[in-house]
């Protein structure tokens, strides 16, 4: 079977209750024929996550998380576990975000510890992944991520509980890409490491492209073999913006 494509706009630490005027918008933008080809996700802040969830109905769109704890629950000032996420509304978390691993001193371990919180929660785990710009000028950058797979990647990883994000650090809002050659090269490297390792999870695991997509090279971006569609920063803040680049799927 062909691996439905998500395409996931993280809206990082912007978003006021405002912003719901996007989300609407965003909704009335997406047909039915839209969501059957691709699945749909707003990773909002926390403090939005409750009152958008209320907003999607039907499968039109899913609302995420963009962080949590490793723990169930306890004395961790300001942190959210997973349930919490779970029980305001969100379906997903992404965890080791590069942002996270840099503003946080995120390890592979702890973000595995993270992908397992999600699960228990009934969650999925988007697990972020990705190379400096130092990394790649060196030529590591695929040796790179495969470590960052290995430690962050826990054992029980499924086609349903896990989404792999590719973000190379450099192409983070900077309005670089890598080529389709590269990506092309990166994502066929990951997806021969997850499926000698998890087997025919690993070849269903949707492999997602992230780094300043736009409506101008998403369609691009998301032809490359491998690529099961996107994770999308900046792109996914505007309404007419994200619909541009969902047009890709369309
Ligand atoms: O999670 C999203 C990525 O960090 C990409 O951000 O689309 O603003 O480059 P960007």
């Amino acid at each position: 079977t062909p691996i439905k494509p998500m395409v996931a706009g993280n809206w990082k630490m912007n978003g006021l209750k405002a912003g719901q005027a996007e989300l609407h918008k965003m909704l009335a933008g997406i047909s039915d024929d839209l969501a059957d080809c691709v699945d749909v996700m707003i990773c909002p802040p926390a403090t939005l996550i409750a009152s958008f969830s209320e907003k999607v109905t039907g499968n039109v769109m899913a609302i995420g998380a963009q962080d949590c704890h490793a723990a169930a629950s306890g004395a961790h000032t300001g942190d959210l576990s997973a349930g919490m996420i779970a029980d305001a509304g969100a379906k997903a978390v992404i965890v080791g975000h590069s942002e996270r691993r840099t503003d946080h001193g995120e390890t592979d371990a702890d973000v595995n510890a993270k992908a397992q919180a999600a699960w228990s929660a009934g969650l999925v785990a988007i697990i972020c992944v990705g190379e400096t710009e130092a990394e790649r000028k060196a030529g590591e950058a695929v040796a790179v991520v495969e470590r960052q797979l290995a430690g962050s990647v826990p054992d029980g990883a499924t086609a349903q509980n896990t989404v792999i994000a590719y973000e190379p650090v450099w192409a983070i809002g900077t309005g670089l890409t890598p080529t389709a050659g590269d990506v092309a090269e990166m994502h066929e490297a990951m997806r021969v490491d997850l499926a000698k390792r998890l087997g025919a999870e690993g070849s269903a695991m949707r492999l997602l492209y992230g780094g300043s997509v736009k409506p101008g090279n998403a369609a691009e971006l998301m032809a490359v073999d491998n690529v099961d569609g996107a994770l999308v920063g900046g792109g996914s803040l505007k309404a007419d913006d994200f619909l541009g680049i969902l047009a890709a799927y369309q």
